[in-house]
């Protein structure tokens, strides 16, 4: 496996298209004809209503489930097997496990050796020295999304997929989280849904919030500043009174 530089460009960002996707789940049209772009190297916050879609976009881009119709590919026309990792809501780490194995636990289910000094590297990195041989059940919340973020990072993918990764956590350590991500997943191509405005306002280079049934995308913007921004800083606030006014709007609409 290829050794992880965190921070790195995972051999190059790639733009993500989503082009005329349409997806039902049962029988509701979640999707019908959505087309946009995850830009290279940048982070997209994805919010909107509860129920709207935002996971079952995120795991249709990791390749968990098939649209209905349209298909999703990289910049160069590529499918996007090989080139995503995707961290799900829930932590996912295998409770028998230590945390230095659940970070290897990638290679471990392909069958391949595991890199354990790169996997003490992004423990030490996500700030976990010395916790390498717990089992989840002896870390915190906060610390098992760390593990869980070690090994989304262990993956060195040049894209990011992750699912409210910071939501069960307090908002001291959610704040921390939020600076680490944004510092060790730069030059990546992320996707984060979040239902946290200030998150969404603090990480992304742009903001998507889907509404409606079937699911849309409208853009909202960003404060005029690179993140991981201050949320007292600059424009900051009045992007947040944005956000949630046109989340208000949306959520009346929702299904
Ligand atoms: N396997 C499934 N079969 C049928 N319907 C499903 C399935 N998975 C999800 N759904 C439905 O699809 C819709 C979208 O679900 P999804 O999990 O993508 O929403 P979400 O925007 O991520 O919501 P939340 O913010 O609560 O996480 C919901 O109405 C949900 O009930
Ligand atoms: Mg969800």
């Amino acid at each position: 496996m290829t050794e992880p530089e965190p921070g790195g460009n995972a051999g190059g960002a790639t733009t993500v298209v989503v082009e005329k996707l349409s997806l039902t789940l049962g029988d509701l049209p979640l999707f019908d004809g959505l087309s946009t772009v995850f830009p290279a190297g940048q982070t997209t916050c994805l919010l909107g209503p509860s129920g709207v879609g935002k996971s079952t976009l995120l795991r249709a881009m990791a390749g968990l489930i098939a649209p209905t119709n349209g298909r999703i590919v990289g910049g160069d026309g590529r499918g996007l097997a090989g080139r995503v990792a995707y961290m799900d809501q829930s932590d996912l780490l295998l409770p028998w496990l230590s945390a230095r194995d659940n970070v290897g636990l990638g290679a471990r289910l392909r069958g391949e050796p595991t890199d354990a000094t790169a996997a003490h590297r992004l423990l030490a990195l996500v700030g976990l020295r010395g916790h390498e041989t717990k089992r989840p059940a002896a870390l915190s919340g906060g610390m098992r999304q760390r593990v869980a973020l070690a090994r989304t990072l262990m993956e060195d993918r040049a894209v990011v997929l992750m699912d409210e990764p910071f939501s069960a956590v307090d908002a001291l350590t959610r704040f921390r989280l939020q600076d680490l991500a944004s510092t060790v997943l730069r030059g990546r191509t992320v996707v984060l849904v979040t239902h946290d405005p200030q998150e969404a306002l603090r990480l992304g280079h742009q903001l998507f919030v889907l509404s409606g049934s079937p699911a849309q995308i409208e853009k909202s913007g960003v404060p005029d500043l690179p993140p991981p921004r201050q949320p007292t800083f600059g424009d900051f606030p009045a992007r947040y009174q944005d956000l949630m006014d046109q989340l208000a709007v949306g959520d009346a609409g929702a299904p």
